[in-house]
């Protein structure tokens, strides 16, 4: 299930101008600064094929990245990012909105969730939509690496992964998968790599 050949193939806004030629894909979703394209880093073992930044808002397309010539990795912009101007964040819902019902090739959602901080809002309404849409979905923990701070709410990251859990719950008829993460130490790659390639064999 491992990476040994990943190039990044293009950006799009709209997804009839996403890459046509069928191969399955999984979506990495999440709030701003949430860790998507770090993840994305780490699953592929480069140091930037997808952009980084300390400030949220760095990815602002829908960026298609083919592993192995078999299968894409996409890279979203994220969701709630409060500085962004109004119409450009409603664009961004717009867009990623309509990509998740409209493209057929996604196999899989991948909501990223911070592990470090207690869930908020916007995540659990993001989940309960995914839900609702009957979008198939695979609830990813980042930031696991990181140690519990009183600022932060008080909580290990295993703590807050149960707690969102329990939020989310009346989503959703059966529990998603989860997988907890570090992009930091690579937990849980070998992971996502193994659940990407089962979902892909289906
Ligand atoms: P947008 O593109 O703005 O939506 O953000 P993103 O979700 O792609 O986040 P990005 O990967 O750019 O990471 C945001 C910040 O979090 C960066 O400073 C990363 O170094 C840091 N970060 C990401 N993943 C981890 C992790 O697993 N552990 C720790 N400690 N920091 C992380
Ligand atoms: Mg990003």
């Amino acid at each position: 299930a491992q990476v040994v050949q990943a190039e990044f193939v293009k950006s799009s806004v709209r997804t009839e101008d996403c890459p046509s030629d069928g191969l399955p894909e999984f979506a990495l979703v999440g709030r701003s600064n949430v860790g998507k394209s770090s993840l994305l880093n780490s699953l592929v073992r480069r140091k930037r094929l997808a952009l980084t930044s300390k400030k949220p808002g760095k990815t602002q397309c829908i960026n298609h990245f083919r592993i192995n010539d078999s299968w894409y990795l996409v890279d979203l912009p994220g969701y709630g990012y409060a500085a962004a101007p109004h119409e450009l964040r409603t664009d961004w819902d717009k867009f990623t909105k309509d990509y998740f019902l409209n493209r057929s090739s996604l196999v899989s959602v991948f909501l990223l969730i911070d592990a470090s901080i207690p869930s908020k809002k916007i995540d659990l309404e993001y989940a309960s939509w995914l839900g609702q849409n009957q979008i198939p979905m695979t609830l990813i923990f980042t930031k696991c690496d990181k140690r519990k701070k009183k600022k932060n709410g008080g909580k290990r990251p295993e703590e807050n992964v149960q707690d969102f859990q329990e939020l989310i719950r009346e989503f959703f008829q059966t529990a998603p998968p989860w997988i907890m993460t570090s992009s930091v130490t690579n937990q849980g790659r070998d992971e996502i790599l193994l659940h990407m390639a089962q979902l892909r064999n289906y």
